[in-house]
């Protein structure tokens, strides 16, 4: 069983087996979470994504983590645009699941995730954390350390607030 925790910080100091970043289909790089961990990584990250883009929406794909070690891999997903329609939450819980199972892949025992699609994708903060929180539960993982990486209060506390529930 996975030990979970939230911490309030940057997604590239976190000392874990892999990473997630919030991407777009293209796995070029971007802003926000995306475009920090690729300045941390280097321009090997955008060379290593388009060698294996495009990442549909709600599935996840990694590459190694280049300047980001001892970090050894990015795990690259792309969260739902936030519209307000049904479908959102199952993209973004199909997000945290498709991580997961991809860091089985991996063999990788610690991982690190941000708060995918609530920034420039617009997901309500505290609907997307409870679904978050939800579907690692839910999620049959070797994983030992689930870590999720809130960069504002708001987000550490929904987050928190999540887990307690
Ligand atoms: N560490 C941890 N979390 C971070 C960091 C960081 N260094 N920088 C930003 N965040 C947080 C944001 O505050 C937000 O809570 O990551 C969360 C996700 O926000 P975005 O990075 O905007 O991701 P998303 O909403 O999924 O939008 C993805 O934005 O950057 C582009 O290429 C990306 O097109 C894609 C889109």
């Amino acid at each position: 069983m996975a030990t979970i925790e939230v911490v309030l910080g940057d997604i590239t100091e976190q000392r874990v087996d892999a990473i997630v970043t919030a991407a777009n289909e293209s796995l070029l790089g971007g802003g926000g979470v995306d475009g920090a961990i690729h300045r941390a990584a280097g321009p090997g990250l955008a060379e290593a994504g388009a060698a294996i883009a495009p990442c549909d929406p709600g599935d996840a794909k990694a590459t190694p983590a280049f300047d980001l070690a001892p970090v050894q891999h990015v795990i690259h997903t792309v969260g739902p645009v936030w519209t307000g329609d049904d479908g959102e939450a199952d993209t973004l819980a199909s997000c945290y699941r498709r991580c997961l199972q991809v860091a089985d892949e991996l063999r990788a025992s610690s991982i690190a995730f941000p708060a995918i699609a609530t920034g420039v994708y617009g997901f309500p903060t505290d609907q997307a954390a409870r679904i978050a929180v939800a579907t690692i539960r839910a999620t049959p993982t070797n994983a030992t350390r689930i870590t999720f990486v809130a960069f504002d209060e708001a987000t550490h506390h929904a987050l928190i607030t999540a887990l307690a529930g």
